[in-house]
Parts: C-alpha cells; sequence; structure tokens
C-alpha cells in the first residue's frame, strides 16, 4: 500500500455503498449535465408534507424547542405513538433517525460477531449490510410464490447462531404484503426458539386490499418483537429523519444506552412536528394510499405489457422479472443501465435487493411521468 493511500477499517470494506442513493446521484449528475431524467428509482412518494406538520415544526422553532432533548425521544411524542400498541407505555418506545438507524442500532445491541439474522430475499438494501456492520451474518432464504413470506424455508434456516428473525411487510422492493397465517407461523416459530422477531413496518400505512398485521399482534412471545416503524412513508417526512422503535423495556432500554454515545435525541422540533403528524385528521393518509392503488394499478398494467410482474399489494413498488428482455450475457443491472443511458429512466436493479432479474418500479410519481416514463422504456425495448 502506498504511504499516503486513505486507509479505512476492515469493517467498512465489508460492505458496499447502497445502490438505491448511487443510483439517485447518478441520475442527478446526468440532470445537472442537461439530460431529462425520469426517475422509477425513488423511495419515497412526490406528495407534500401535510401542512399541520409543516406549522407545528414551524411553531416549535419559533418557542426555541432548539435543544438537546430526552435520548429515547420528547415524552410527549412516546406517549402518543405507545398508544398505537396494545398495553405498551412510554418506556416502550424509542423515537430514531429513521427506521434506518432504529434498524442500524438494533443489530448492534442483539448480535455478537458470527450470530446470524435470518431474513427473506429480495430484501431492501441495508438489511444485510446493516447486520455485517454489527458483526452478524445475514442469513437470506427465498420467499415463495409471488414473493410471499415461507415460514418453512425460516425454520431449516435456524442454527445455534440464530439470534432473530426479521420480516418486511409491506415489503420494499416487492410491495408483499405477507399473509396473516405466514406472520403467526414466523412468530410462533421465533417464539418457540427464543429468538427476536423485528418486525419492518416502514409501509404498514399503504396496503391495497390485504390488510396489514403487525407481528405483535399475532406473536404468544410478545417479549421479544420488536416493531420498527417511521414517519418517512406514512407522513411524507423522509426528510425529518423520524422513526421508533417499540418493544419490550429491556430492548428499549439497550437501544437508549447506544443512541445516548451515537446520535443522542433526534432533532427536537421535528419531534414536534410528528406529533403534529399523528394527532391531524389522518383522512389524508387515506386518501394519498387510494392515490397511490390508483398509480399502482396503472403502473403495473403498463408493466405488464413489458415483464412478467407480481401484483404488489403495498408500499410502492413493484419487482418485475425482466429476464426474459435480457440481451445476451446482459445482467438486470445493465439492463436499468441501459434504460438510463437510452430511455432517461431511472429505475433500481434487483441486485441490489439480492434479487438479480428484476428492476424495481417505484410508482411514487404522478400518473403523467409514469405514463411518460413507460412510454419510453417501451420504445427502447
Ligand atoms: C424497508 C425499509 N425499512 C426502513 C427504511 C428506512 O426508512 P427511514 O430511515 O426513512 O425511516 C426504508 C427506506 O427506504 C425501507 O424501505
Amino acid at each position: 500500500m502506498l504511504k499516503d493511500e486513505p486507509h479505512f477499517s476492515r469493517r467498512l470494506a465489508a460492505v458496499s455503498e447502497s445502490k438505491t442513493t448511487r443510483i439517485f446521484a447518478q441520475a442527478q449528475e446526468m440532470r445537472r449535465q442537461g439530460r431529462e431524467i425520469i426517475s422509477l428509482a425513488v423511495g419515497e412518494p412526490d406528495f407534500e408534507t401535510p401542512m399541520p406538520i409543516i406549522a407545528a415544526t414551524r411553531q416549535a422553532l419559533t418557542a426555541q424547542h432548539t435543544r438537546y432533548g430526552p435520548v429515547p425521544g420528547e415524552p410527549a411524542l412516546r406517549e402518543r405513538l405507545a398508544q398505537a400498541f396494545d398495553g405498551y407505555t412510554a418506556d416502550n418506545i424509542l423515537v430514531t433517525n429513521g427506521a434506518k438507524q432504529a434498524l442500524y442500532s438494533l443489530f448492534q445491541v442483539l448480535c455478537d460477531p458470527g450470530d446470524e439474522v435470518i431474513l427473506a430475499k429480495p430484501c431492501w438494501v441495508s438489511f444485510t449490510e446493516q447486520i455485517v456492520l454489527a458483526g452478524g451474518r445475514p442469513v437470506l432464504v427465498e420467499t415463495g410464490e409471488a414473493f410471499e413470506l415461507d415460514p418453512e424455508r425460516i425454520r431449516r434456516a435456524i442454527t445455534p447462531r440464530t439470534r432473530a428473525i426479521l420480516i418486511n411487510s409491506p415489503n420494499n422492493p416487492t410491495g408483499a404484503v405477507y399473509k396473516i397465517e405466514a406472520i403467526m407461523a414466523t412468530a410462533d416459530l421465533a417464539a418457540e426458539r427464543g429468538l427476536y422477531l423485528i418486525s419492518d413496518e416502514a409501509y404498514h400505512a399503504y396496503t391495497f386490499g390485504r390488510p396489514h398485521m403487525p407481528a405483535l399482534v399475532v406473536s404468544p412471545d410478545r417479549a421479544r418483537v420488536v416493531t420498527v416503524r417511521s414517519f418517512s412513508k406514512h407522513y411524507n417526512m423522509t426528510g425529518f429523519r423520524l422513526g421508533y422503535v417499540a418493544a419490550d423495556k429491556s430492548v428499549i432500554q439497550a437501544l437508549s444506552r447506544l443512541q445516548s454515545h451515537t446520535t443522542g435525541n433526534v432533532c427536537t422540533f421535528a419531534q414536534h412536528g410528528a406529533l403534529a403528524a399523528l394527532e391531524m385528521d389522518q383522512g389524508i393518509v387515506a386518501e394519498r394510499c387510494a392515490e397511490l392503488q390508483r398509480r399502482r394499478d396503472l403502473a403495473l398494467a403498463r408493466t405488464r405489457e413489458l415483464f412478467p410482474c407480481t401484483a404488489g399489494r403495498g408500499a410502492f413498488y413493484l419487482f418485475p422479472d425482466v429476464r426474459g428482455r435480457l440481451r445476451n450475457g446482459e445482467t438486470s443491472a445493465d439492463l436499468a443501465a441501459r434504460l438510463l443511458d437510452q430511455a432517461g429512466v431511472a429505475l433500481v436493479p434487483g441486485e441490489a435487493f439480492h434479487g438479480p432479474g428484476h428492476i424495481r418500479i417505484s410508482f411514487g410519481t404522478g400518473p403523467e411521468t409514469l405514463t411518460r416514463a413507460f412510454d419510453k422504456i417501451r420504445e427502447v425495448l
């Protein structure tokens, strides 16, 4: 190694940069160069943050809520969040800098080196990297037909090193909403083997037809269920960076201990905005969910003109199988690069989610943009 070559930790070398943020940056750069780029790669709908949230945040700023606060979160917000979980109090809630930090911290407090976390693939980009950063080992199991959770495969993947099972419904990137029976069977399995069941419910507000089933509701061992949720997608507050963990007090205390040395409290005035989000008329969330369903219908119809595709039942993603459209030797990452270059449409290749042969289409953008993007993709293909 050259003397002044920068050297970083082995820990960092074990993980790669988030592929979704990389595509986002690439599309931005092409835009800067004057290209018209339509992004179907983003992990957020184009809806504005509702005004009651903005007003409460502004008011909190004016009232000088700009200082350090309690590490686990503002008491009023924790209390309000706890109301959504039967039997929970403020002590069962930790407010985090997005669900992303919540999950990162969770793996840090749960995993010793070599501990295994079982999760189904395809899966969100950061899960595996965060587990590796904690010294753990992600154990990926296949999903069943239509990306359904398969508890039998999870059972077979359990070893003496298994520490936790992680599920994500509604799912990023597939849009799957798991059947209640599968969630129940997985919760029973985790309880039977004394494993933590981490339930990432970042998209729970957005389901189309099949209702969301919180793992906590069906688990026979509530003390080992860890629910992770977020204000990001639910209330169109991605930039606020607000998520939370709802779990047994022992888990919350462990996470708070870690958070006291990492970020401290989450932005104080942003938490006032979050409280307003919970207290405002929730009709706007329902309206936005209905709008996303209309976009899903449009995107699904257009996608199916080009590729076989399972109907996503939640979140705002489709995950079509593009293998039939690949040229000789081409991968889905190559196809995504070709579509960005020739069609000017940014999509995330399945490789980012341990789902090669697929691409992720976000229908967070409006119908006109979606239509234009699909016209361009169709032209290139
Ligand atoms: C499945 C899943 N979990 C967690 C997150 C993190 O969300 P945030 O940190 O914005 O709350 C995302 C964001 O895309 C996600 O898709």
